[in-house]
């Protein structure tokens, strides 16, 4: 890996703060996980007069829009060597996310600045890759991985494999014919986060996380990074061009599920809504924006989305009914037979059946996606999501490999719908066990164990009408 386009190392590092008190800005010129600025000084963000343009999928994009992504990335690494000084570099860019995940007092991960933080980091980069090349029309592209047929990496960010395309990393565990389990990102991953009922269950809140930050977030981090790739950590992911294309899916599907249901409505805590970040725009002016500016990021940050697909993974707005039997999961659990008939009755009328998991008790050391099964036999045996016994995964995403700052389990809610039928009559019970997936199909499994939780509970849909 050429050192002139990734100046990560330490050494540039030492240089850099050798020359430091040169620099205009030091304090964004030193080390991976500084502050991208200074607290307290910036100019408030306003209105954005940019022409309203579409983020479209990273597989459908033509030549040209390839080469135009291409050039606005080498731009923005060669600003990273030209003046290690300008916040727009590729190497400050990254390194935000470093800062943001794992040294403010209350990082962006685990809580409902997860959507908002990543919005707003995204909008500003955007806007800088588009001033690099003189273009107020150039958006992101996203990674629709939900698509069965978009789960290889989108062939601009792999194309050519190698340092020449400013859109590669080395060390991502995938290649570019790899695909992401389809596990991870399917239809069973992707309908409990459309379907999610309120913004609780979709985004978090203070101190706890959305569904979907986890999986499919989260796997899709350890798919790409691995246990060793940047991807695979938050403080190194924001290096991996790729990221960028990741997220903003991610952020379409936040949009998608705002226009899913009129119930589907963002925070109107005034906690959340004035949770406040700055970024460095595209003149290298700081600024601060607040979560309520970034709720509308069609009139106010000037972007859209095609289609939603919600329409289509589920036609008809849910409500959700709990069924909460006082089990334990440390122990096989025969399903009473109230809890049962109740359940068996949302299954037989075609309701789908999600199984919810408080506070998982799954390893915090690695990064990792575990799989679930209904009993410590099968998750032994691992044959994923052909075994009758498989409920989903549960990924874990370490925010620094180093460990220094500490990670938590995400909110896990499975669709069990086209699983549990037969669990449910089993006489041996549900007995929610774990092990971790293989990084590749050639390596050993890991040792499976019994899953326990704060609280295991099924809930099913019914229909509402709007
Ligand atoms: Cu801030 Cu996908 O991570």
């Amino acid at each position: 890996m050429s050192q002139a386009k990734f100046p990560f190392t330490n050494s540039r590092r030492t240089f850099l703060r050798s020359v430091g008190g040169a620099l205009l800005i030091p304090s964004v010129s030193q080390a991976i996980c500084e502050p991208p600025g200074v607290p307290g000084s910036a100019r408030p963000w306003r209105a954005d007069c940019r022409p309203i343009r579409a983020r479209r999928p990273a597989s459908t994009l033509a030549a040209a829009e390839i080469q135009k992504l291409k050039d606005a990335y080498q731009a923005m690494r060669d600003l990273a060597v030209s003046d290690p000084s300008d916040p727009r570099g590729f190497t400050h860019q990254a390194n935000i996310h470093c800062w943001f995940c794992s040294v403010t007092p209350t990082p962006v991960h685990g809580n409902w600045q997860f959507f908002a933080w990543h919005r707003a980091y995204l909008y500003f980069h955007e806007r800088i890759l588009g001033k690099l090349i003189n273009d107020s029309e150039f958006r992101l592209p996203y990674w629709d991985w939900e698509i069965s047929t978009h789960r290889q990496l989108p062939g601009a960010y792999s194309t050519p494999n190698n340092n020449s395309n400013p859109l590669w990393n080395g060390t991502r565990a995938m290649s570019p014919t790899d695909e992401l389990p389809g596990e991870d990102v399917n239809e069973d991953v992707m309908e409990p986060v459309y379907s999610a009922a309120n913004f609780g269950e979709f985004g978090g809140g203070a101190g706890y996380s959305g569904i979907p930050e986890g999986s499919p977030h989260g796997s899709v981090h350890v798919d790409v990074g691995g246990f060793a790739g940047d991807m695979g950590a938050f403080d190194t992911a924001g290096r991996d061009p790729i990221f960028y294309a990741h997220h903003a899916n991610v952020d379409k599907i936040w949009s998608d599920w705002n226009k899913g249901a009129s119930s589907h409505e963002n925070p109107a805590d005034p906690a959340f809504l004035n949770l406040s970040w700055s970024f460095y725009d595209e003149n290298r002016i700081w600024r601060s924006i607040k979560a309520s500016q970034l709720l509308n990021h069609e009139t106010q940050l000037r972007y859209n989305y095609g289609l939603s697909r919600f329409r289509e993974i589920l036609p008809c707005i849910l409500d959700w009914i709990i069924v909460r039997p006082p089990w334990k999961f440390d122990r096989p659990v025969i399903v009473e037979p109230r809890f049962r008939d109740q359940l068996v009755k949302a299954l037989d009328n075609r309701r789908p059946v999600r199984l919810h998991i408080n506070n998982p008790q799954i390893p915090l050391d690695k990064s990792a996606v575990y799989r679930v099964y209904a009993d410590l036999e099968s998750a032994t045996a691992d044959e994923g999501p052909k075994s009758p016994a498989f409920l989903g995964v549960i990924p874990l995403v370490l925010n620094t490999r180093e460990k220094h700052h500490p990670t938590k389990a995400p909110q896990v809610v499975l669709n069990v719908s086209r699983r549990i039928s037969a669990l449910l009559h089993s006489t041996d019970g549900i007995q929610l066990a774990f092990v971790e997936r293989p990084a590749k199909k050639d390596k050993a499994a890991g040792k499976a164990q019994l899953l326990t939780a704060r609280e295991v509970y099924f809930s099913y849909g019914e229909t509402i009408r709007e």
